[in-house]
């Protein structure tokens, strides 16, 4: 139960506007900046959810640079959003009049944050409000004291106030060395925001409408601009280029190992382990070196993964066992053990205490309860009943060049090493295949069938065809030896 919900509507900021307008030139990208991913959310993602936290009446997104991909995204993440289109980029200020174009008449208070701010958490959104609020101020400025200022606004102050925000570009030397920066997050009285756009002018080292001037204004027009500190910095961090995403990635990451390991999680090595936000891990799992757990991927109470596994969208049940493996929308029973140096694609679902080992790939396989394939096997649509055994180097030959077909193999059936089953065809219950088989016909309850060359040795070939070769001295000597032990007998 969020705070924001128990209070009544009235309460509800009228706005949150979220900037992802700009061209993203730093990126050096195809992609539009707020589309790249951290911690398998995009950018705009943890924008949005960090917004949606205030539960305000409206949420407008700034889109411009690469329009359709950012409105589309952001359209599936939180369908009540809007859209304000800046043409061009020119500047936060600028972003902020085309979502005022939006919000016609909107009265009471606008939060403005920015789609490339992805630490910045809810609830700090929602202590800025009440700062705001609490303080009776115009404008509220989210800021933050960091070890290296250097790219962001300068907060220049005036006692507990907010005189004006300095941009890098702009700065002279004494504001240079102000370590407090504007984290780009504010609480707006929706009139004080609308008087300050309409007076924004471009005289500035980029030649932009920066909102940062609004902040001067409203001093300058005797209101007052309030300041909130952010004690954990690292929330204010913004991605500009691929080195502060990559940094801003592994504090995220750092930020959600830490949660799971204070929720009983085992993390042996928080350096190579990547847990996406969406994982969800129950007490007592284990996650070895070098594993990665992406997408919708939960694990049960005791498995243990890893270590060099990734996990995309998967299931693992309690007491499970993953190691060295690759897994894409699979389900993992409980118990079941996998690898090592296995590759689980879509469809594939390992029964409890069921067995996939060493080289072996499965697509669309449902594996029983219990049964094994435990070496160097492809099992592509195939259906593996209850405690069956299938030998080393089975292949389901799945594919004819034109369709796909699928086979089973009954429960506690016995599939000898080497055979290949061309589908589809059907073992049933309590069969056998002998090792090395082409099946391309139903085998039966209680039956074996064996579907290979008669063997037939063909007597003296050595010493005629290999005369003079160490394995023809060595069938003399054991011939030899036989005809000896043949007297003693
Ligand atoms: C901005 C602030 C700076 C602050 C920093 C925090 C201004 C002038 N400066 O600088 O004080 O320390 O953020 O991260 O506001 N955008 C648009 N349209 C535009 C330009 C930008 O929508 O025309 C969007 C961008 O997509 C981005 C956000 O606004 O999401 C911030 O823009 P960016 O150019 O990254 O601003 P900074 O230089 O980081
Ligand atoms: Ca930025």
């Amino acid at each position: 139960m969020s705070e924001v919900a128990d209070v009544g509507s009235s309460d509800r900021v009228a706005a949150v506007v979220i900037m992802a307008a700009g061209a993203g030139t730093r990126m050096r990208s195809a992609r539009a900046k707020v589309l790249h991913p951290l911690a398998g959310r995009s950018m705009i993602a943890w924008a949005v959810e960090a917004a949606s936290a205030l539960e305000p009446e409206q949420l407008v997104v700034v889109v411009g640079h690469q329009q359709e991909q950012v409105e589309a995204h952001v359209a599936e993440l939180a369908p009540q959003a809007r859209f304000a289109v800046q043409e061009q980029p020119r500047g936060t200020g600028d972003a902020v009049r085309a979502a005022l174009g939006v919000l016609p008449g909107v009265t009471g208070d606008v939060v403005v944050t920015s789609g490339d701010v992805p630490l910045l958490q809810g609830d700090t959104l929602r202590d800025l409000v009440q700062a705001h609020r609490a303080g009776g101020h115009a404008v509220t400025v989210l800021t933050a004291v960091v070890p290296d200022p250097t790219g962001y606004g300068r907060v220049v102050r005036d006692g507990e106030h907010v005189r004006r925000i300095v941009e890098q570009r702009d700065a002279g030397e004494a504001e240079l060395a102000i370590t407090e920066i504007n984290a780009g997050v504010y609480v707006f009285d929706a009139a004080t925001l609308a008087e300050g756009i309409a007076n924004l002018q471009a005289g500035n080292a980029q030649g932009e409408l920066y909102l940062t001037d609004v902040v001067a204004h409203a001093g300058a027009t005797g209101r007052t601009v309030g300041v909130q500190v952010l004690a954990d910095h690292l929330q204010t961090e913004g991605v500009n280029d691929r080195v502060q995403l990559a940094e801003r990635a592994a504090e995220l990451n750092r930020r959600i190992l830490r949660r799971w390991m204070l929720a009983g999680v085992t993390v042996v090595d928080p350096a190579t382990t990547w847990v996406h936000a969406e994982v969800d891990l129950a007490e007592d799992v284990t996650l070895l070196p070098n594993t990665s757990l992406e997408g919708a991927t939960s694990i049960g109470r005791g498995a243990t993964i890893g270590p060099d596994t990734t996990l995309v969208s998967v299931e693992v049940g309690e007491g499970a066992s993953v190691l060295r493996t690759h897994a894409e929308l699979a389900v993992i029973g409980p118990r079941a053990t996998v690898g090592p140096f296995s590759y689980l694609r879509p469809g594939t679902e390992l029964g409890a205490g069921s067995k996939v080992g060493a080289f072996v790939e499965t697509k669309k396989a449902i594996v029983g309860e219990g049964a094994k394939v435990p070496h160097l096997s492809y099992c592509g649509d195939a259906v593996i009943g209850a405690g069956a055994n299938i030998g080393a180097g089975t292949i389901f030959a799945n594919y004819d060049g034109v369709t796909k077909s699928t086979s089973t193999v009954g429960e506690h059936s016995f599939i000898g090493s080497d055979s290949v089953l061309v589908a589809p065809v059907h073992i049933a219950d309590g069969a056998y295949v002998a090792a090395g088989s082409t099946i391309t016909g139903d085998v039966g309850p209680g039956e074996l069938a064996v579907s290979r060359g008669q063997q037939r040795n063909v007597r003296g070939w050595v010493a005629r065809k290999r005369a003079g070769t160490a394995t023809a001295a060595a069938a003399e000597a054991a011939q030899a030896g036989t005809t000896i032990e043949g007297e003693r007998a």
